[in-house]
């Protein structure tokens, strides 16, 4: 029976890093905000279901989904993937949330300044404008690189961390931080943070420092092999290097610019941490040592 006071939390991307973060922590915090799963998979919403959890099928593709998945939704977590799909995607998903009575959306970005002209972090920026421009209550979260791109597109290569961008740091993040502050979010609702940004930046590292980082968790010498965006370039175009199954070709081109742009200190802007985590949490943030040590056989695993 559902508990009328509780709010229900449309999670979108629930099989996904984030998205599934988000409904553990909901989970962990019972009483604040209900999960409601999404995913696109009738079979993953099918045994959701059997298994007693609230799940709704939802194709961000196909708006023709989403006055089924939004009735009796009241929050809504909105992330979308690594393809250009996201402007038509999450723009018809406000709308349709506006129709449905949502009463507040939280959307995931990127660590943008609001002048970005690499594509997607100017698509981000672009729909939180569509965001703001609608009658929802709304917060934006902005993560700065998430650590879990060590397990995937930053994944070690033959033993060594690849860095495109010279000696530049980026912040990084972990998904696990990101989660606990959307859950907190979603839960705490429109009343305390609408019309808010996060930004979330735990270190600030390049490619020789997260080595050495990885080095000491790992208990075994990870080399830095430092390269310049024109170096990956040639590699991308030698069939060296390619983009992950999940990121379409626009998006791909744009995590280039992205590093052409930061390698160039044109994204000086944020090479920050933030005090997010410290401050709506009441606690540090994850260090990449301490990610590195939760995720050391995942990491071993690269080596092998
Ligand atoms: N990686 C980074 O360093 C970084 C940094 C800052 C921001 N971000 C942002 O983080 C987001 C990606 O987060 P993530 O890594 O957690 O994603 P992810 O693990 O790749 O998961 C993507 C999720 O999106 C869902 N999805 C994809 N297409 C869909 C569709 N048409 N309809 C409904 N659901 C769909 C998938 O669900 P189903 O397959 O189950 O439908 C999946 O659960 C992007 O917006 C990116 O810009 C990433």
């Amino acid at each position: 029976m559902r508990n009328a006071n509780v709010p229900r939390a449309l999670v979108l991307g629930a099989t996904g890093r984030t998205g599934a973060a988000v409904v553990r922590t909901l989970e962990a915090t019972a009483g604040q905000a209900v999960p409601v799963r999404a995913s696109r998979s009738k079979a993953t919403v099918e045994q959701w279901n059997e298994e007693g959890k609230e799940a709704v099928r939802i194709d961000l593709d196909d708006p023709d989904t989403f006055p089924g998945a939004l009735e009796g939704i009241d929050r809504v977590f909105l992330m979308t993937g690594y393809t250009s799909a996201m402007n038509h995607q999450t723009k018809t998903l406000v709308d349709a949330a506006e129709d449905a009575g949502v009463g507040f959306l939280v959307h995931l970005g990127v660590f943008s300044d609001g002048r970005s002209t690499d594509p997607h972090f100017a698509w981000h920026e672009l729909v939180e404008r569509y965001i703001a421009g609608s009658t929802l209550a709304w917060a934006n979260v902005h993560p700065h690189v998430f650590m879990e791109n060590l397990l995937g597109i930053n994944r070690l290569r033959d033993g060594q961390m690849v860095w495109p961008m010279g000696d530049k740091r980026v912040g990084w993040i972990a998904n696990d931080d990101i989660a606990a502050v959307v859950a907190k979010v979603l839960a705490e609702g429109p009343k305390t943070h609408a019309g808010k940004d996060y930004y979330l930046s735990a270190d600030l590292l390049d490619g020789a420092e997260v080595a050495e980082v990885l080095s000491a968790a790992l208990g075994r010498e990870i080399p830095a092999l430092v390269l310049t965006p024109d170096d990956l370039q040639r590699m991308i175009d030698a069939g060296l290097n390619t983009a992950p199954a999940n990121m379409d070709a626009a998006y791909a081109a744009s995590t280039l610019i992205w590093a052409r742009q930061t390698y160039e200190g044109r994204m000086d802007y944020s090479a920050v941490t933030t005090s997010t985590v410290q401050d709506l949490l009441g606690r540090e943030p994850i260090h990449l040592d301490s990610w590195a040590t939760t995720h050391r056989q995942e990491l071993l695993d690269q080596l092998s």
